[in-house]
């Protein structure tokens, strides 16, 4: 089974968790990416009835359906389901995110949510994370300085050309960069100044995670 047929019954596997609990009151939090567009297909394609969705990306707000109203975080007091992929996984829950540059929003979604599921194929596993270029996003003015600090720490920083987040902000990607404790790292990283954020989610892991192998989806709760 290729890649994206797989990425696309974690996607619908988790679409199917989730409907039982659906109702008017539901605020679901929706990620960015390839896997996280075949959630918005499934729920597109149904009738749900739900409060509606906050978007960790411009590019997901632009395919949601038009029945579907899309929310600030502002306007809600919290997410119920928050749904996004993940570059990276561990089998302690921990991700590697922001390949699609969105990291700071998921973050932000994901920490305001009561649930969040990672839907994933089986690729994403690692048992230490970092095989992943990390994505970082920074303010432009401290690109080279964060990337300096990112050299001394034992990283090879590269900037993302031609890469701007939908906050303005610009992308650096670091290589080489194996994390053995993701939460100290998570936590250092965002204490240089001109950081935003980081793509790392050890604060806040995935609470499951859906899986998709070749013949089998696997439901991980922790
Ligand atoms: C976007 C992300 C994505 O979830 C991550 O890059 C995985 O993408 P895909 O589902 O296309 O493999 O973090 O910022």
């Amino acid at each position: 089974m290729n890649q994206d047929s797989k990425k696309k019954n974690a996607a619908e596997a988790a679409f199917d968790l989730i409907k039982p609990k659906l109702n008017k009151d539901t605020v679901l939090g929706i990620g960015t990416g390839s896997t996280t567009n075949f959630f918005i297909h499934a729920l597109n394609s149904l009738n749900v009835e739900i409060k509606g969705a906050v978007c960790s990306s411009i590019s997901s707000e632009k395919s949601l359906s038009s029945s579907l109203k899309i929310l600030s975080l502002n306007e809600v007091h919290s997410i119920d389901f928050y749904i996004d992929g993940a570059d990276e996984y561990n089998d302690r829950f921990e991700l590697i995110k922001g390949g699609g540059g969105a990291l700071t929003r998921e973050k932000i979604l994901a920490s305001s949510s009561d649930k969040f599921i990672c839907i994933v194929d089986d690729s994403k596993h690692v048992d230490l994370l970092g095989k992943f270029p990390l994505p970082i996003e920074v303010l432009e003015i401290a690109r080279s300085a964060i990337s300096r600090q990112l050299m001394k720490m034992g990283g090879k920083p590269v900037y993302r050309n031609n890469f701007k987040t939908d906050n303005g902000n610009q992308i650096i990607d670091v290589h080489n960069f194996p994390i053995q404790v993701p939460f100290e790292l998570e936590e250092k990283l965002n204490n240089i100044p001109g950081v935003v954020e980081n793509g790392i989610f050890s604060n806040r892991k995935a609470d499951i995670i859906i899986k998709a192998k070749d013949t089998i989806i696997e439901v991980l709760e922790r």
